[in-house]
């Protein structure tokens, strides 16, 4: 943050990205500190499909705090967002001080904050927003008051799986041991030009707000699923390290057996949840025996799945399977848009199937099933936007007209 000679705020903007979990992160040991029972691993999606972008303005002129979020008003008292708030400024202060007795004027704590936020992609459709919402909060919030160094401690404070949203490619969230949860923090395992044929399709079944938040949600199934502590005991640890070797050797037959298996497991620890709790729906389930059957029928794992909490698929797989796979789709959930509308991001060849593939999936073909897919692939951690004209705030540190 540089010395102020006048009120003009310092303004920064960044973007961050939205991750999937292939080891899913389920269950916390510490709500407040949001330390899981479990370590994790997941895929950062690529920002040119999915984004948040946040502009941070600081100045010692405005009166209070203050966060805008898709355009409208939010409440910055959120415990989350204020712990993100706090963590930030400590360092800041930690970073300016060396050591010296607290100056507010020089440590940025006389400076309130300007938050403006929005994502390229629909909040309700439950795709991990919080995750990418508050990466890129802190990532913001670090560059404005010039503090550096690892920040997933502070992302995961925000929401647990923000933390690997810290990074780009393949990253684990380390759960660590300690009570005041300084090694539960995230590390890149491979970045994401370490396998650069590997695609993901999100399928996006429903554009609604998922039933039960994950928050409650692994919060009921930590007091009463049995599954879940087993899980977390003896099954993540050892798929972790199988999951692990799996990226670094680029095997998608194991990476793909992972991802189905974890992902089936986390719907079954929420099944042993009392009451118990429904992510997927039926077009969920229809897209787990077409994807079961299509490998069935190549004698070969060539597509995966993997759901959050909430109806939408998503699918991985290599770039060489993508045309086919994405006309199967097609052929079993036929939509009423054409076929430029129901695929965005990255382009896909038109493809054919053959007659013994479709009976071999041999589904009912259901209308309207997905409403689109969004083609996408591995991608960086957050980013800093140079260009000033994108910034949320105009120069006076108040969102620009257009939101
Ligand atoms: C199913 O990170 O949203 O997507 O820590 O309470 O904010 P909080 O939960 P959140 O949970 C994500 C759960 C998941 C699995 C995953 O991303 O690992």
């Amino acid at each position: 943050m540089p010395e102020e000679t006048t009120s003009r705020p310092h303004i920064v903007t960044c973007t961050a990205p939205v991750n999937i979990a292939v080891v899913k992160y389920w269950g916390k040991r510490d709500e407040d500190l949001i330390l899981p029972i479990s370590s994790s691993l997941s895929v950062t999606l690529h920002q040119d499909q999915l984004k948040t972008t946040t502009t941070v303005a600081i100045s010692t002129s405005f009166k209070v705090d203050r966060m805008w979020l898709n355009g409208k008003e939010e409440d910055i008292t959120h415990p989350r967002l204020q712990s993100c708030l706090r963590e930030i400024r400590r360092l800041a202060r930690k970073r300016r001080n060396d050591g010296e007795p607290d100056s507010t004027e020089s440590t940025g704590l006389s400076h309130k904050v300007h938050i403006c936020s929005v994502n390229n992609f629909p909040t309700a459709a439950g795709l991990a927003s919080s995750a990418a919402g508050f990466a890129c909060l802190v990532y913001s919030l670090a560059q404005a008051f010039g503090v550096e160094g690892d920040l997933s401690g502070i992302a995961r404070q925000g929401s647990g799986s923000a933390c690997r949203s810290m990074y780009g490619g393949f990253v684990q969230w380390i759960m660590g041991n300690r009570d005041d949860g300084k090694d539960s923090i995230a590390q890149q395992v491979e970045p994401e030009s370490h396998w650069p044929e590997l695609r993901i399709l999100v399928l996006v079944a429903s554009a609604k707000r998922k039933p039960i938040g994950s928050t409650s949600g692994m919060q009921t199934s930590v007091q009463t699923s049995v599954l879940l502590k087993h899980r977390a005991e003896s099954v993540v640890p050892h798929r972790m390290d199988k999951m692990i070797k799996a990226v670094q050797k680029r095997d998608f037959a194991a990476f793909a057996e992972i991802t189905m298996k974890d992902s089936n497991q986390f719907h079954a620890t929420c099944l042993d949840t009392y009451p118990p709790i429904f992510y997927l729906n039926s077009v969920s389930q229809q897209i787990i025996h077409l994807v079961h059957r299509y490998n069935g029928h190549y004698r070969e794992s060539r597509v995966a799945y993997s759901f959050d909490a909430g109806p939408n698929a998503v699918i991985f797989t290599l770039q060489q399977h993508v045309p086919e796979f994405v006309r199967v789709v097609q052929h079993f959930f036929p939509p009423d848009t054409n076929g430029e509308d129901f695929i965005k991001g990255l382009p896909v060849k038109g493809a054919a199937i053959s007659e013994e593939l479709k009976e071999a999936i041999g589904l009912e073909p259901t209308p309207n099933g997905i409403n689109y897919i969004i083609s996408t692939k591995a991608g960086p951690g957050p980013c800093i936007i140079e260009d000033s004209s994108q910034h949320l705030l105009s120069p006076d540190g108040f969102p620009k007209k257009a939101l």
